[in-house]
């Protein structure tokens, strides 16, 4: 790996990667996000006090590094200032640090309603969103009537005409209560004042950083299988969170990604609806999330727990081009007498080794699983992977095998140290080097 390094979530989000790209941010002087909103929710612990941030990327804990929030990522303004007021009462300094693209676009103040009114209306189908206004924020930009930042600081005529288009829109599917567009641009109109001061031209800003050899550490939300192309589909969120997502949503060449370190947690986890072949449903599901405290960072809903699916990471590793993966919460598997790991999909007598395009095929996957011993001496903490029982080294080189790409980072607790970089890594080469 040389220079800028994507990381992002290999499989239905909350893999940890908050907590990596803390531990990569010292290398980096930006770091810059892509895609998303403030669904996502990256909990940090530094000295044991708990950050969670949702839109701010997590290098903002680190002095002097500057944060980018890409063109890609859809703005909730409101929860924006949120971010920057918790952060500022905690003696972090934003401002100077903080860059917003132009070319943003605003969650606006309804879209959280038709979120909520849109999964209602699916009744049974719902997806089970954060109900932040995501996916409407997004629809309004493919429908090319969404509102970007650099309309709040620009002519106001075009801009009211812009809220009016966009507000009866909405009123249009909200029959109930019809809104008044002149309050909505007011509320923008303050808003911009306040955003003003970080607004930015993020791919003139990146390129202008590479041209300077600074380095860049892009961060994904949510995951591969979140990723709207990607995705189990309809069961995803609004954007690309894959590595397309990096160059679109912040307006930098292919060339600028340099290595892309996939995040795995050592099981897997998701939240909201939607097929996950290997979801545990009896007492062992409970047992991984109460020790994995596998809560949502952003909306506090239990995650749906299972086994490590190989499948699924592979796929990611194929779409993202992963070189190397980070894999977190070893340590949550600590105590089990036997660990199953997901190897290939069964479909009506036959062997799926591919991910399937089509949710029905999913639905049906029964996945074929590997009992690998557990370990019964704690993982927690441990930070070479020398230390680690035989049975945990053994759990990783297998995963290493049948995901086909090395384990470079292990995350043993969720604190900073409890951290293995493997010392032959190509990672903790660059490491070094940086
Ligand atoms: P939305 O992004 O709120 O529209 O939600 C769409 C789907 O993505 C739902 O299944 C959510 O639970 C899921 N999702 C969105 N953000 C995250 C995240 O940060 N972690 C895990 N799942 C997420």
């Amino acid at each position: 790996m040389s220079t800028n390094i994507a990381v992002l979530g290999t499989q239905w989000g909350d893999e940890g990667k908050g907590k990596i790209v803390d531990l990569l941010t010292p290398h980096f002087p930006i770091v810059a996000r892509y895609q998303g909103g403030h669904n996502a929710g990256h909990t940090v612990y530094v000295d044991g006090r708990k950050f969670v941030l949702h839109l701010i990327p997590s290098g903002i804990l680190h002095d002097g590094v500057r944060c980018v929030i890409g063109n890609g990522v859809v703005v909730d303004a409101q929860a924006l200032f949120r971010e920057v007021d918790e952060l500022q009462d905690l003696g972090v300094e934003v401002d100077g640090r903080l860059v917003v693209s132009d070319k943003a676009h605003l969650i606006l103040p309804y879209h959280r309603e038709l979120d909520v009114l849109s999964e209602a209306r699916r009744g049974e189908r719902k997806i089970g969103t954060t109900s932040r206004g995501i996916g409407p924020a997004y629809e309004d930009k493919i429908g090319r009537r969404g509102i970007r930042i650099c309309d709040l600081l620009g002519d106001r005529e075009a801009l009211a005409a812009e809220v009016r288009e966009n507000v009866s829109a909405r009123n249009r599917i909200i029959r109930e209560t019809t809104l008044d567009w002149r309050e909505v641009l007011d509320q923008l109109v303050r808003d911009g004042d306040r955003l003003r001061a970080w607004v930015g031209d993020v791919s003139v800003i990146l390129a202008e950083a590479f041209r300077q050899g600074q380095r860049v550490l892009f961060e994904g939300a949510q995951g591969t299988l979140l990723d709207i192309d990607h995705g189990t589909y309809p069961f995803v969120t609004s954007s690309n969170s894959t590595v397309g997502g990096v160059c679109t949503g912040l307006g930098v060449p292919p060339r600028a990604i340099h290595g892309t370190l996939g995040v795995a947690k050592a099981y897997t986890t998701r939240v909201g609806e939607g097929p996950m072949p290997t979801e545990l449903h009896g007492p062992e599901g409970e047992q991984l999330r109460e020790s994995g405290q596998e809560y949502g960072a952003s909306t506090g809903r239990p995650r749906r727990c299972g086994w490590y699916d190989a499948v699924v990471v592979r796929y990611a590793v194929r779409i993202n081009g992963v070189d190397a993966l980070a894999l977190t919460k070893l340590d949550v598997l600590d105590g089990l007498s036997t660990i199953d790991v997901c190897t290939a999909y069964e479909v009506g007598g036959r062997v799926l080794t591919e991910f399937p395009s089509d949710l029905r095929v999913l639905a049906t996957a029964r996945p074929r699983y590997e009992t690998l011993p557990g370990w019964s001496r704690p993982t927690r903490g441990v930070t070479s992977f020398d230390a680690l029982p035989r049975e945990a080294q053994e759990y990783i080189r297998r995963l290493e095998a049948i995901t086909g790409v090395p384990v470079a980072l292990v995350s043993t607790g969720s604190d900073r140290g409890d951290t293995i970089i493997r010392p032959e890594s190509a990672l903790s080469t660059w490491l070094r080097a940086h």
